[in-house]
């Protein structure tokens, strides 16, 4: 068993703590052998690369493409109408999910390639094992093709020419160190953002009273979504390494020796929140820990409240009367606080039929 760090104060200094807890480390070993950036690295290294990515997480950057995003969620709903019955993941929170990525990024050539690829990048071959050749192949193709082609024009730039021209210290970045790049700005707002979007319809079909407030009250968005990533948890844990292996290279080390943050176990702290496991859009406001703390915090935050927040504008205006078609089935992940006892969060929407 690995250790791990359980609690929301601890939680929170050992994410401060990055001298003690390094995030110098390979992650996925078994589908990728670069780091993901910034993620993936430690102060100075991983300042200089949060810098050069920030650009494309800024608030402006993002909310400039709120109309898009808003006519996606409409299409969405609208098709979803149409067909009667649907799967709240296939067929509304993965292709909005994937057609905000491609709005955010100017790529929307990618947009049935990056949907065929599912919820997840590394099981995108279709088989459900877990292999990245797929992502391989596309990284090579998209790199080579920015590279050969180089366009500097911001305003017709899309995200692989900005990565592939970023230079830290006055020189241009490795290919392996796009790639990490290309990773996070793939992976990182993928299966989180859809186990949001869908936690959200889960939640706001049983709730009418929540419905009617949140669409008298769209001030009321940020904090709905915040109750909802804290109660989800879509990233419950992360690695760090800890001094007992500092200075050593990857193939050194034993990932087994590496230690947990555990994100859930901070955001269902019964010190923190006495309730912790009942969803309460109307709760005090307190910052959880589901985007991390930080040095390494989530860069996506922005882009997270944006999209939830155009989908929710969208579909409670105009609340489409979805009732479930049948009981939802949820996956229960069970996990302990900091004092041993039990948590319960939701693993996954394995299935969330609802019909009109
Ligand atoms: C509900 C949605 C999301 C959740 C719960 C989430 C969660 C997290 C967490 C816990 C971390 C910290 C990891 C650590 O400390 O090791 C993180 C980092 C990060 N996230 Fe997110 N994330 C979400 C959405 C996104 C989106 C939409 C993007 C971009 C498309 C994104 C990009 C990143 C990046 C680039 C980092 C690395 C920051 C750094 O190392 O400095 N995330 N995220």
């Amino acid at each position: 068993m690995r250790e791990e760090i359980r609690g929301y104060r601890e939680v929170r200094e050992a994410a401060k703590d990055f001298e003690t807890y390094s995030s110098d480390l390979q992650g996925d070993r078994d589908v990728r052998n670069y780091r993901q950036l910034p993620l993936e690295a430690d102060p100075p290294r991983h300042t200089a690369f949060r810098e050069a990515v920030q650009p494309l997480f800024m608030s402006d950057a993002i909310s400039k493409h709120t109309a898009k995003f808003e006519a996606l969620a409409q299409k969405l709903i609208d098709n979803a109408k149409a067909k009667g019955t649907i799967e709240v993941g296939k067929d509304i929170a993965l292709p909005y999910v994937i057609g905000c990525l491609t709005i955010i990024y100017n790529r929307p050539q990618d947009y049935d390639e990056w949907l065929a690829w599912g919820p997840d990048v590394w099981t995108a071959d279709g088989t459900g094992k877990r292999d990245g050749a797929t992502l391989q192949s596309y990284l090579d193709r998209v790199f080579d093709h920015a590279e050969s082609n180089v366009n500097r024009d911001l305003d017709t730039q899309d995200v692989w020419d900005f990565v592939s021209q970023i230079e830290i210290e006055g020189k241009p970045i490795a290919r392996t160190e796009m790639q990490g790049i290309a990773n996070v700005l793939l992976a990182g707002g993928r299966d989180t953002v859809i186990k949001l979007i869908t936690g959200l319809i889960w939640h706001l079909i049983g709730n009418q009273a929540d419905r009617e407030f949140l669409n008298e009250n769209h001030n009321w968005f940020n904090r709905t979504i915040g109750e909802m990533v804290r109660y989800l948890s879509p990233l419950p844990k992360m690695e760090r390494v800890p001094p007992a292996q500092h200075g050593l290279s990857d193939e050194e080390r034993d990932p087994q020796n590496y230690v947990l943050l555990n994100f859930v176990s901070a955001n269902y702290d019964r010190e923190i929140w006495p309730d912790a496991e009942r969803l309460d859009i109307h709760r005090d406001r307190i910052p959880h820990l589901a985007f991390g703390f930080g040095r390494h915090s989530c860069m996506g935050m922005n882009i997270t409240e944006h999209e939830a927040g155009a989908f929710l504008r969208v579909i409670l205006a105009n609340w489409p009367s979805w009732q479930f078609a049948r009981d939802p089935e949820i996956e229960w992940a069970q996990d302990l606080d900091k004092d041993g006892n039990p948590i319960r969060y939701i693993d996954r929407f394995n299935s969330l039929e609802v019909s009109v």
